[in-house]
Protein backbone atom coordinates (compact mmCIF):
# COMPACT_ATOMS: atom_id res chain seq x y z
CA UNK A 1 0.00 0.00 0.00
CA UNK A 2 1.53 3.33 -0.88
CA UNK A 3 0.48 6.40 1.31
CA UNK A 4 -0.01 9.68 0.41
CA UNK A 5 0.22 12.81 2.42
CA UNK A 6 -1.54 16.45 1.96
CA UNK A 7 0.80 19.14 3.53
CA UNK A 8 -0.18 22.71 3.46
CA UNK A 9 -0.53 26.31 3.90
CA UNK A 10 -2.72 28.82 4.09
CA UNK A 11 -3.13 32.12 5.41
CA UNK A 12 -6.77 33.23 5.04
CA UNK A 13 -8.41 29.66 4.61
CA UNK A 14 -9.02 29.20 0.52
CA UNK A 15 -6.24 27.26 0.61
CA UNK A 16 -6.95 24.99 4.10
CA UNK A 17 -10.33 24.74 2.37
CA UNK A 18 -8.69 23.23 -0.89
CA UNK A 19 -6.35 21.09 1.02
CA UNK A 20 -9.11 19.17 2.93
CA UNK A 21 -11.28 18.26 -0.72
CA UNK A 22 -7.57 16.84 -1.60
CA UNK A 23 -6.59 15.01 1.15
CA UNK A 24 -10.01 13.30 1.23
CA UNK A 25 -10.18 12.54 -2.49
CA UNK A 26 -6.74 10.63 -2.09
CA UNK A 27 -7.55 9.33 1.41
CA UNK A 28 -3.97 11.05 2.53
CA UNK A 29 -2.47 11.96 6.06
CA UNK A 30 -2.91 15.36 6.13
CA UNK A 31 -0.12 18.47 8.10
CA UNK A 32 -1.05 22.06 8.05
CA UNK A 33 2.29 24.27 7.12
CA UNK A 34 2.22 26.55 9.95
CA UNK A 35 5.13 29.50 10.58
CA UNK A 36 6.13 29.80 14.17
CA UNK A 37 4.72 33.07 14.41
CA UNK A 38 1.26 33.19 13.12
CA UNK A 39 0.52 35.75 10.16
CA UNK A 40 -1.69 38.95 11.45
CA UNK A 41 -4.36 40.51 8.85
CA UNK A 42 -1.64 43.43 8.50
CA UNK A 43 1.45 41.15 8.24
CA UNK A 44 -0.11 40.02 5.08
CA UNK A 45 -1.12 43.50 3.85
CA UNK A 46 0.58 43.40 0.30
CA UNK A 47 0.09 46.91 -0.31
CA UNK A 48 2.03 47.97 2.69
CA UNK A 49 5.14 48.21 1.19
CA UNK A 50 6.67 47.63 5.17
CA UNK A 51 4.35 44.67 5.81
CA UNK A 52 5.68 41.28 6.86
CA UNK A 53 4.92 39.17 3.72
CA UNK A 54 6.74 42.14 1.76
CA UNK A 55 9.70 42.25 4.01
CA UNK A 56 10.36 38.40 3.69
CA UNK A 57 9.55 38.28 0.02
CA UNK A 58 12.28 41.03 -0.67
CA UNK A 59 14.58 39.70 2.02
CA UNK A 60 14.14 35.88 0.75
CA UNK A 61 13.54 35.36 4.20
CA UNK A 62 13.54 31.38 5.27
CA UNK A 63 10.33 30.90 7.24
CA UNK A 64 10.71 28.80 10.76
CA UNK A 65 7.91 26.24 10.18
CA UNK A 66 6.00 24.62 13.85
CA UNK A 67 6.51 21.61 14.40
CA UNK A 68 7.30 18.57 11.29
CA UNK A 69 6.31 15.30 9.07
CA UNK A 70 5.77 12.45 11.40
CA UNK A 71 7.37 9.31 9.01
CA UNK A 72 7.86 11.52 6.18
CA UNK A 73 9.82 8.85 4.46
CA UNK A 74 7.05 6.59 4.39
CA UNK A 75 5.12 8.93 1.72
CA UNK A 76 4.78 7.92 -1.49
CA UNK A 77 2.92 11.16 -3.12
CA UNK A 78 2.91 14.14 -1.48
CA UNK A 79 0.24 17.10 -2.71
CA UNK A 80 1.85 20.51 -1.39
CA UNK A 81 -0.64 23.48 -1.04
CA UNK A 82 -0.62 26.87 -1.15
CA UNK A 83 -1.54 30.51 -1.93
CA UNK A 84 -0.06 32.07 -4.88
CA UNK A 85 1.78 34.77 -3.46
CA UNK A 86 3.55 37.14 -5.84
CA UNK A 87 3.18 34.82 -8.63
CA UNK A 88 4.36 31.80 -7.01
CA UNK A 89 5.18 29.69 -3.64
CA UNK A 90 5.15 31.56 -0.65
CA UNK A 91 8.83 31.65 1.24
CA UNK A 92 6.95 29.24 3.93
CA UNK A 93 6.76 26.53 1.33
CA UNK A 94 10.78 27.19 0.25
CA UNK A 95 11.53 26.39 3.15
CA UNK A 96 9.08 23.17 4.07
CA UNK A 97 10.58 21.46 0.92
CA UNK A 98 14.05 22.34 2.26
CA UNK A 99 14.02 20.71 5.76
CA UNK A 100 12.94 17.25 3.54
CA UNK A 101 14.65 14.64 1.76
CA UNK A 102 12.36 14.27 -0.90
CA UNK A 103 14.18 10.84 -2.84
CA UNK A 104 11.93 8.58 -4.17
CA UNK A 105 8.47 11.31 -3.88
CA UNK A 106 5.82 12.37 -6.30
CA UNK A 107 4.77 15.90 -5.61
CA UNK A 108 1.86 16.91 -7.12
CA UNK A 109 1.30 20.78 -6.21
CA UNK A 110 -2.09 22.97 -5.69
CA UNK A 111 -2.77 26.47 -4.69
CA UNK A 112 -5.62 29.02 -4.87
CA UNK A 113 -5.03 32.36 -6.02
CA UNK A 114 -6.94 36.05 -6.73
CA UNK A 115 -6.85 35.19 -10.37
CA UNK A 116 -2.97 34.26 -11.17
CA UNK A 117 -2.29 30.91 -12.81
CA UNK A 118 0.67 28.58 -12.01
CA UNK A 119 3.29 30.43 -14.24
CA UNK A 120 6.66 29.88 -13.08
CA UNK A 121 5.73 28.66 -9.44
CA UNK A 122 7.46 24.88 -10.42
CA UNK A 123 10.78 26.26 -11.63
CA UNK A 124 10.90 28.87 -8.88
CA UNK A 125 10.52 26.28 -5.94
CA UNK A 126 12.60 23.14 -7.82
CA UNK A 127 16.12 24.52 -6.15
CA UNK A 128 14.52 24.39 -2.58
CA UNK A 129 13.23 20.60 -3.54
CA UNK A 130 16.21 17.93 -2.71
CA UNK A 131 16.62 14.52 -3.67
CA UNK A 132 15.85 12.79 -6.45
CA UNK A 133 12.24 13.56 -6.76
CA UNK A 134 9.34 14.09 -9.52
CA UNK A 135 6.83 17.70 -9.23
CA UNK A 136 3.98 15.59 -11.43
CA UNK A 137 1.75 17.77 -11.40
CA UNK A 138 0.55 21.88 -10.96
CA UNK A 139 -2.05 23.33 -10.95
CA UNK A 140 -4.20 26.63 -9.78
CA UNK A 141 -7.58 26.06 -8.56
CA UNK A 142 -10.49 28.16 -9.21
CA UNK A 143 -13.22 28.38 -5.72
CA UNK A 144 -15.23 25.27 -5.77
CA UNK A 145 -13.45 23.81 -8.77
CA UNK A 146 -13.78 19.91 -8.87
CA UNK A 147 -10.68 18.00 -7.78
CA UNK A 148 -11.74 14.47 -8.34
CA UNK A 149 -10.68 13.64 -11.29
CA UNK A 150 -7.14 15.45 -10.87
CA UNK A 151 -6.45 13.28 -7.87
CA UNK A 152 -7.66 10.44 -9.50
CA UNK A 153 -4.73 10.66 -12.45
CA UNK A 154 -2.33 11.31 -10.15
CA UNK A 155 -3.13 8.81 -7.48
CA UNK A 156 -3.62 5.90 -10.15
CA UNK A 157 -0.23 7.19 -11.95
C1 LIG B 1 1.09 38.48 0.21
C2 LIG B 1 0.09 38.04 -0.82
C3 LIG B 1 0.47 37.97 -2.16
C4 LIG B 1 -0.45 37.54 -3.13
N1 LIG B 1 -0.03 37.46 -4.45
C5 LIG B 1 -0.93 37.03 -5.38
C6 LIG B 1 -0.53 36.89 -6.76
O1 LIG B 1 0.62 37.12 -7.15
N2 LIG B 1 -1.48 36.49 -7.65
C7 LIG B 1 -2.77 36.19 -7.28
O2 LIG B 1 -3.58 35.83 -8.13
N3 LIG B 1 -3.16 36.30 -5.98
C8 LIG B 1 -2.28 36.69 -5.03
N4 LIG B 1 -2.68 36.76 -3.72
C9 LIG B 1 -4.04 36.31 -3.36
C10 LIG B 1 -4.06 34.88 -2.80
O3 LIG B 1 -3.35 33.98 -3.64
C11 LIG B 1 -5.50 34.33 -2.68
O4 LIG B 1 -6.30 35.22 -1.95
C12 LIG B 1 -5.48 32.96 -2.01
O5 LIG B 1 -6.69 32.26 -2.31
C13 LIG B 1 -5.32 33.04 -0.51
O6 LIG B 1 -5.24 31.72 0.00
P1 LIG B 1 -5.41 31.41 1.56
O7 LIG B 1 -6.83 31.83 1.95
O8 LIG B 1 -5.25 29.93 1.66
O9 LIG B 1 -4.37 32.17 2.29
C14 LIG B 1 -1.78 37.19 -2.74
C15 LIG B 1 -2.15 37.28 -1.39
C16 LIG B 1 -1.24 37.69 -0.44
C17 LIG B 1 -1.67 37.77 1.01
Amino acid sequence: MTKNLTVYFSAEGNTAALAKRIADASGSDVFEIRPEIPYTKSDINWKNPLSRCNKEKIGKKDIPIAGSVEGFESYTTVFVGFPIWYYGAPNIINSFMQQYDWTGKRIALFATSGGSDIGKTVGKLRPYVKGDCRIIAAKVFASGEDVSEWVAGIVKD
